[in-house]
């Protein structure tokens, strides 16, 4: 039956999850160590000394999560290949080993009628290339097309749609300026760098895929729409410099081929010389763009804060995920349609939203999750609301799948709409999960 109110037919109604978060066994059969995985090894950068040695075991357990992935009806699934799983030493020599689980993990997923998405990068890079640089390397750009070459070579008969990056924004503000995420480090002057080279990578591999590839490649960025603390002129200023920042940053090289006006005054001094040709590199046709939508910005003027000048400040009437985002479901249509309107009509794909709440499973072993159903509930509603504002809005992931390793959170904040009880490995859908199959069924009919 259809309904007046349902989203199209050929919607895509995934999950996602990235490697490291939910894989475990980082090392096994020949893999490398990538920077995560240093990263959660030094004491005292994870919350209590947590790290992804087994996770949530997918890398053993993938079979049964696929099982629960169609008993929820799911027809896609957004997941990442772990770099040093391929390349141990980050290129050259190639470990088929690595390659066979995610051609397992790709093989069972086109058996149970799901679509994969896969991410190339999210976050965890092999630490060999780190010891050469990493992001502020150069070279980078080709080390990245190698590898995804071979993963296009591998996988792309399967039909998967493909993603360079998950959230460039993130890995440079949080791994080369303020430091939280692996490689963890503090450095105003490398922070552009590694941006333009990521950027310069994502286009490295979208020209390979061009010469291999038959199917469909984008990129991932997570977005959020600035607010003003106040009507001043300073607070307004600071909205415009956090909005270049966080959400042009990326988007103006790929769609427009330069970088915002805004930025080189702000990084001053650091801004490094770019040559001209890099951004024909950048800017190629990508065919969908993925966004990851988690709250609003709003933003006070604050000249002590690097680059943005602008600190974030919390609305007292809101209300409060667990870790301190604010729950606010129309900031994803305004971002769904500012993006159509500033960069063109092209598909989009929510590629994540979600959030954490504590939801502990009660006596009988049940897990109700009333706010993160309510947050799910809003933020459909929110995205049916742009398709009738005319946005190309083709598919929606929640994250995530299962609880798991939340970077320098450890396991102390819990996304899953799955609940996993981290010591014994029991799955349990949550009322989330329940409240997400019936979405899918009625195709949001009843939302
Ligand atoms: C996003 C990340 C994802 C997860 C969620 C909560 O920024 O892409 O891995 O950590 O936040």
């Amino acid at each position: 039956m259809t309904h007046d109110n349902s989203f199209p037919a050929d919607f895509l109604w995934g999950a996602a999850t990235s490697a490291y978060q939910v894989e475990g066994s980082p090392l096994a059969d020949g893999a490398g160590a990538s920077i995560w995985h240093r990263f959660s090894h030094t004491p005292g950068l994870v919350a209590n000394g947590e790290n992804g040695d087994v996770a949530c075991d997918h890398y053993h357990r993938y079979e049964a999560d696929i099982a629960l992935m169609r008993e929820l009806g799911l027809n896609a699934y957004r997941f990442s290949v772990s770099w040093s799983r391929i390349f141990p030493e980050g290129k050259g020599h190639i470990n088929e080993k690595g390659l066979d689980f995610y051609r397992r993990l790709v093989d069972s997923l086109r058996a149970a009628g799901i679509l994969p998405l896969i991410t190339l990068y999210h976050w965890d890079l092999p630490a060999a290339l780190d010891d050469r640089g990493g992001w502020l390397n150069r070279n980078i750009a080709r080390w990245f097309a190698d590898y995804a070459s071979v993963m296009f070579r591998t996988l792309d008969d399967r039909q998967p749609m493909w993603a360079t990056l998950n959230e460039p924004w993130v890995v440079t503000d949080g791994g080369y300026l303020h430091g939280p995420l692996a490689p963890g480090h503090r450095n105003w002057f490398e922070t552009p760098i590694a941006a333009h080279n990521l950027l310069r990578a994502h286009g490295a591999a979208v020209e390979a895929y061009r010469a291999v590839g038959k199917g469909r490649i984008g990129i991932v960025v997570n977005l959020e729409p600035k607010y003003p603390a106040s009507d001043s002129k300073e607070d307004r200023d600071a909205l415009v410099r956090a909005d270049a920042y966080m959400n042009r940053q990326y988007l103006d090289p790929i769609f427009l081929g330069s970088y915002p006006k805004e930025l080189p005054p702000l990084f001053g001094e650091a801004w490094p010389p770019l040559p001209d040709i890099d951004f024909d590199l950048i800017r190629q046709k990508i065919d969908y763009l993925g966004i990851n939508y988690y709250k609003r910005g709003i933003t006070k003027n604050n000249p002590n804060v690097m680059i943005e000048r602008a600190e974030r400040v919390n609305n007292p009437r809101a209300v409060y995920t667990e870790t301190d985002w604010e729950v606010f479901p129309q900031g994803l249509t305004e971002i769904l349609v500012w993006v159509s309107d500033r960069y063109g009509k092209l598909p989009l794909y929510i590629t994540e939203n979600g959030a954490a709440f504590y939801d502990p499973p009660t006596a009988d072993g049940t897990v109700d999750d009333p706010l993160r159903v309510d947050y799910l509930r809003q933020h459909l509603r929110a995205a049916r609301e742009a398709i009738r504002n005319g946005v190309d809005l083709r598919g929606y992931c929640v994250w995530s799948l299962l609880d798991n390793f939340e970077w320098a959170l450890g396991y102390s904040k819990r996304f899953g709409i799955i609940h996993v009880d981290f010591e014994t490995q029991k799955r349990t859908l949550k009322a989330s999960a329940k409240f997400y199959k019936e979405v899918i069924r009625t195709r949001g009919g009843d939302l």
